[in-house]
């Protein structure tokens, strides 16, 4: 998830158990231009893998390039973005415009797999725009022109993330295809991501918005596959949200790290008491100590039962409609 699956978050995730991360969608051209901004968002170290990386293009000779320059960081999995709804993106015919251009997608990802000696090629596509059935035609082409890996986000662009995923065509596909299957879309719970493995049978889930504030999810997977349940207390997800900060600190310019790490305690509070006094708290924090001394203090709080009762339906409702944007004020 771009601005978000920094060091930080993946070596978290990673702990709790994520079995593969991705670094930030990157511009192919930006690779192969060693735009500094660009490589610096691709950057991992070798104690993180398995991880991937993503490409963003639409050159085949541009994406080729691209692919052979990082075939020598060696990551586990490199990816081509078809999904990204975003104006700018699909505007200059990158990311899900890709799903309307069969002979383009194949050229592309005969074109990777060509350059990529012998590291996995995945695709990550969404539903197609008009007609679904297409998304079928998508993964054929994406497997007969030599891709490992599908990844499939359950929506198509125009829904971007408003709407409940259709897990039903990641049940297609996975019957379309003989490559694994990777379903995403609408797993917010342990229970999500095991329904989706159940009904889809597809090879493996991809976790998006479900892992903000949460990495927890990846150890309630686990649990819940042997039938077990974890709940991490608030003592726990207090002491992860303060490593999320130190680590943010360490890897990043201030300015980024400092609203980064806003970001993410927001989300690790996200669902409990209290947390519109955690928000205002968070605005005015000029240091990471006061970031930390906010997450002990507000932790405290909740311990000592201080806040009142929040409504988790209706902050459901609103982070998974709004996203990143839900503190905004609304108009
Ligand atoms: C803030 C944000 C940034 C995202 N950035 C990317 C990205 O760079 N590359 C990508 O393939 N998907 C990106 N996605 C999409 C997610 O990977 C995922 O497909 C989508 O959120 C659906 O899964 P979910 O309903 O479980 O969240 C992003 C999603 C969000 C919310």
């Amino acid at each position: 998830m771009a601005e978000i699956t920094d060091y930080a978050f993946r070596t978290i995730a990673k702990k709790y158990g994520a079995g593969l991360t991705f670094t930030q969608m990157v511009s192919a051209d930006g690779v192969v231009k060693n735009n500094f901004k660009t490589l610096r968002m691709l950057t991992f170290s070798r104690d993180e893998r398995p991880i991937g990386v993503q490409l963003l293009g639409n050159d085949p000779e541009i994406i080729g390039r691209a692919v052979r320059d990082l075939v020598k960081f060696k990551p586990s999995v490199i990816d081509l973005n078809c999904g990204c709804p975003v104006e700018k993106v699909y505007g200059n015919q990158m990311g899900a415009y890709l799903l309307s251009q069969p002979e383009k997608l194949a050229k592309l990802v005969s074109v990777m797999v060509k350059n990529s000696n012998g590291i996995p090629i995945s695709i990550k596509i969404r539903l197609s725009p008009k007609d679904k059935v297409n998304v079928l035609e998508n993964a054929k082409i994406i497997a007969d022109n030599g891709a490992s890996i599908i990844i499939v986000h359950a929506r198509n662009k125009k829904d971007r993330y408003n709407i409940e995923a259709d897990w039903e065509w990641i049940a297609k596909v996975k019957d379309e295809v003989n490559i694994p299957v990777v379903g995403n879309g609408s797993v917010f719970a342990a229970e999500d991501a095991v329904e989706m493995m159940n009904q889809t049978k597809c090879d493996a889930v991809l976790v998006a918005r479900g892992a903000l504030g949460n990495p927890f999810i990846f150890k309630q997977i686990e649990f819940l596959k042997r039938g077990e349940k974890f709940t991490p207390s608030i003592e726990e997800i207090a002491r992860v949200a303060v490593d999320h900060v130190t680590i943010l600190e360490k890897e990043q310019d201030f300015i980024i790290s400092l609203d980064r790490a806003k970001k993410n305690i927001i989300w690790y509070f996200k669902y409990q008491n209290g947390i519109e006094n955690l928000i205002d708290e968070l605005y005015s924090a000029k240091s990471f100590e006061n970031l930390k001394e906010i997450i002990n203090t507000h932790s405290n709080n909740l311990l000592d039962g201080k806040y009142c009762q929040v409504n988790v339906d209706e902050i459901k409702e609103k982070f998974n409609s709004r996203v990143l944007f839900w503190l905004a004020k609304e108009e």
